[in-house]
């Protein structure tokens, strides 16, 4: 068996299986610049639950946001990701007859994804009403080696007949965002964001551009088509409509089997001057080698990859398969150049409208990080091509210096909504400061830092200076939120605290380190001198962090533990997700989390708080957390395991995994949760093998699931690649590449220089 692939049988095609939808995310084709949703070549009847599109990474439209009533600063624009041309649609008739999963008999149907070879695809048997009989095989790829390009395989084999084939084949530049306005995770409204600009077709190819309705961008789609065998074609467009149609006709003998592949490339003018110009120059490239050769790069591509953050469970496929998947969607998922980042949603539906949030940095640049380092340093440098907007926003939000990144964001600018649970969440500047730290700790890349990163870190500390004061010789922060959105505009998030306690401790390291290191330009541009790090340093030190002595845990804020609590057990469980059911205020007077808050904090800050208040904290922490939010419970996991909470450490972690594979929260309709995929990863690497990356060296604590018989994996670290084998008596670490290392091992220290075995130590056991 191939665990890289995923099959599912789908033979119970009905209207009103929801399903559909959701194979349209699960199935998707993404390479970071472009994505695809996976919907049927030839649709669905009338009225069919289904979301067509097709998207670019960081190509936006600016969208109104009207606020009820007009108060100072409040954002009245949003970007939104927008669903560019489809040029999915391929409709086949055989013999005049068209075909339909939704008419004449499916003999047998399946959906496929191989993340080794990187395409997906589909595999029909059917017979049409009149009894013709065609075996269908779908091969769909978005290249990892030419970014712009998007590919359909179309073949089609005579079964019990000799006759006419002819395909229908649309290029369609008239299209719509999805909206749902009861459901605060897409968009309340659908607009025409793209208007039809030039029209071309040209010696077989179309080319059409659109111009978005605000933000003054463009895109232009070029398509064209390929067939194994001599065939007929007739384009026809509608230049006002904005479309074009190739028929394309052949006759087929019994038995056999033609292909069309249909070529599509995407430019956009965010990255290319002249959009027309480049698809054409792209369509030329695509057109001038096989199909072969692309699926060959791709795997090699994939290849790589897949050497690089290797992981294999033994005695779980289930959850191996999941696990991969969860990988192989963040490689589908990043942005690979710096005008773009990572959405909430990937590039496999609008859910969240294409915004990047947080999740980024504290969810997925950890995998990165540990499995492709580069990819990280083009993250931080779209923070960084944004730290211009950050610091128009603090202005706006009131703060004389430094910068505020926006809660949610494309190119830069808030555009969250709510601000109790958007712009309140100034956590972001400690999570942005906390992932450049991360990365440097991985890789030791003094020159990113001098070059991009301190800024970012500078002016972040900055902004902690002037948003917290003092009080009793303690450093305080107000009116913020946490991670937790079922707790809103709160004095002294312990989360949010700590981050920025952390932020403004690095700042003070970095501009030591980078003084030493002769690198200070980035200060010295922006005018940070030591006088004011050391301030840092008072502040980071004075930093207030909420204790109550009598449960010997970290409230989540000053006020968490003077508010009832929630009643879990007894709410009905279709109120779950509760932010669907309940006034936001009714939850905030309440003691209860959406997500991992104070837990999380004590998992990426351990070294803040004694085991026994962690300890405490996660109890706590447990009883009155939903996770309604999919951020969640891999974070629950992560620190089962740290407290030796084994099965709970399983059960929350195959939570995570199933997430969208088993569309658990009931939304990957509208996309995959990246967040989640990153989480899953840290749930096996950061959990169970209990990785740590200090200053100090590399820290673990390997433990194994009672249900699996071992695991392993392979992280790079500096210039190292290491690879780790855990079973239930031992972990083995080996160091594939790299010169030796310092690592602990359940506290003790150990040089890797080729391999060496630890026996398990039970991890409860260690513990205490
Ligand atoms: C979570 C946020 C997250 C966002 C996007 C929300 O439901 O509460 O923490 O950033 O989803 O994934």
């Amino acid at each position: 068996m191939n665990l890289k692939e995923l099959i599912y049988e789908i033979d119970k095609i009905s209207p009103g299986n929801r399903d559909l939808t959701v194979n349209e995310t699960v199935f998707h084709n993404a390479n970071g610049y472009i994505g695809v949703r996976s919907n049927f070549e030839e649709g669905y009847p009338e009225g069919y639950d289904t979301i067509r599109g097709s998207y670019i990474n960081g190509f936006y439209d600016i969208a109104e946001m009207s606020q009820a009533e007009k108060l100072y600063g409040l954002v009245e624009e949003k970007q939104t990701m927008l669903n560019v041309a489809d040029t999915q649609t391929i409709l086949l008739y055989v013999e005049g007859e068209i075909f339909s999963m939704f008419e004449g008999t499916v003999l047998s149907s399946k959906r496929w994804l191989d993340m080794e070879k990187g395409v997906s695809g589909r595999s029909i048997h059917w017979r049409s009403p009149s009894g013709k009989e065609i075996e269908i095989t779908i091969t769909r790829m978005t290249s990892f080696y030419q970014l712009s390009l998007f590919t359909i395989e179309y073949k089609v084999k005579a079964l019990n007949f000799k006759g006419q084939i002819r395909f229908e084949s649309y290029h369609n530049g008239k299209v719509d965002n999805y909206s749902n306005e009861n459901d605060p995770r897409v968009a309340k409204e659908s607009g025409q964001y793209l208007i039809p600009g030039q029209f071309k077709v040209e010696e077989g190819a179309s080319y059409l551009t659109s111009h978005t309705s605000k933000s003054g961008l463009s895109v232009c789609t070029g398509v064209a088509h390929r067939l194994s065998k001599e065939y007929e074609a007739v384009i026809t467009h509608n230049e006002e409509n904005h479309y074009v149609v190739s028929n394309i006709e052949m006759c087929l003998e019994q038995k056999e089997e033609i292909s069309l592949i249909k070529y599509t490339i995407f430019s956009d003018s965010i990255r290319h001057p002249s959009v027309e110009d480049h698809a054409m120059e792209e369509l030329e490239k695509a057109l001038s080698h096989p199909i072969s050769y692309y699926y060959e790069a791709q795997k090699e591509y994939l290849l790589e990859f897949w050497s690089n953050c290797m992981l294999f469970i033994e005695g779980d496929d289930d959850l191996n398969e999941a696990v991969n998947y969860n990988m192989y969607q963040l490689i589908q998922s990043v942005g690979k150049d710096e005008y773009c980042n990572i959405t909430a949603k990937g590039l496999s539906g609008e859910g969240y409208e294409g915004h990047y949030f947080w999740d980024t940095e504290m969810y997925i640049e950890p995998f990165f990080n540990l499995t492709e380092p580069d990819i990280t340093k083009n993250l931080i440098s779209f923070r960084y091509n944004t730290l211009k907007q950050a610091r128009e926003n603090a202005r706006l939000l009131g703060h004389t210096k430094g910068a505020l990144y926006p809660w949610r964001t494309i190119m830069g600018v808030e555009c969250s909504g709510y601000f109790p649970s958007g712009t309140a969440g100034y956590h972001i500047n400690g999570d942005i400061a906390y992932s450049i730290i991360s990365y440097y700790l991985a890789t030791k890349d003094l020159n990113f830092i001098a070059n991009k990163g301190a800024e970012i870190i500078f002016e972040t500390a900055r902004l902690w200076m002037d948003v917290g004061n003092y009080r009793d010789g303690t450093f305080r922060i107000n009116e913020v939120t946490g991670p937790d959105e079922y707790t809103c505009m709160v004095n002294n998030n312990y989360y949010t605290n700590v981050s920025a306690q952390y932020n403004l401790r690095w700042a003070f390291k970095f501009y030591n380190l980078l003084e030493a290191a002769g690198q200070l330009q980035a200060a010295a541009r922006i005018g940070i001198t030591e006088k004011e790090v050391n301030e840092f340093k008072l502040a980071a030190d004075a930093m207030y962090l909420p204790y109550d002595s009598e449960l010997g845990i970290n409230p989540q804020d000053d006020s968490f533990l003077d508010k009832k609590l929630w009643d879990l057990e007894n709410t009905p469980k279709e109120n779950f997700p509760l932010l669907l059911h309940y006034h936001p205020l009714h939850l905030y007077r309440h003691q209860v989390c959406k997500q991992a808050d104070t837990v999380l904090a004590h998992f990426i800050f351990e070294d803040a708080q004694s085991l026994e208040v962690i300890r405490n904290s996660f109890s706590y922490y447990e009883k009155v957390t939903t996770h309604d939010s999919s951020l969640s419970t891999c974070i629950f996991s992560i620190m089962a395991s740290k407290l030796g909470l084994e099965e709970k450490a399983y059960d929350y972690f195959g939570d995570s995994a199933k997430l969208d594979l088993f569309n658990t929260h009931k939304n990957t309709k509208d996309g995959i949760h990246t967040a989640n995929m990153g989480g899953n990863y840290m749930a096996i690497v950061y959990g169970f093998a209990g990785l740590r990356i200090k200053e100090s060296g590399l820290y673990f604590a390997p433990a194994i699931p009672k249900q699996w018989e071992g695991y392993k994996f392979q992280i790079r670290y500096e210039d190292s690649l290491i690879r780790v084998e855990v079973d239930s008596n031992k972990s083995a670490f080996t160091m594939v590449r790299g010169t030796k290392k310092t690592v602990h091992v359940y506290g003790e220290e150990y040089m890797l220089v080729d391999e060496f075995t630890v026996m398990c130590k039970h991890l409860a056991a260690y513990l205490v």
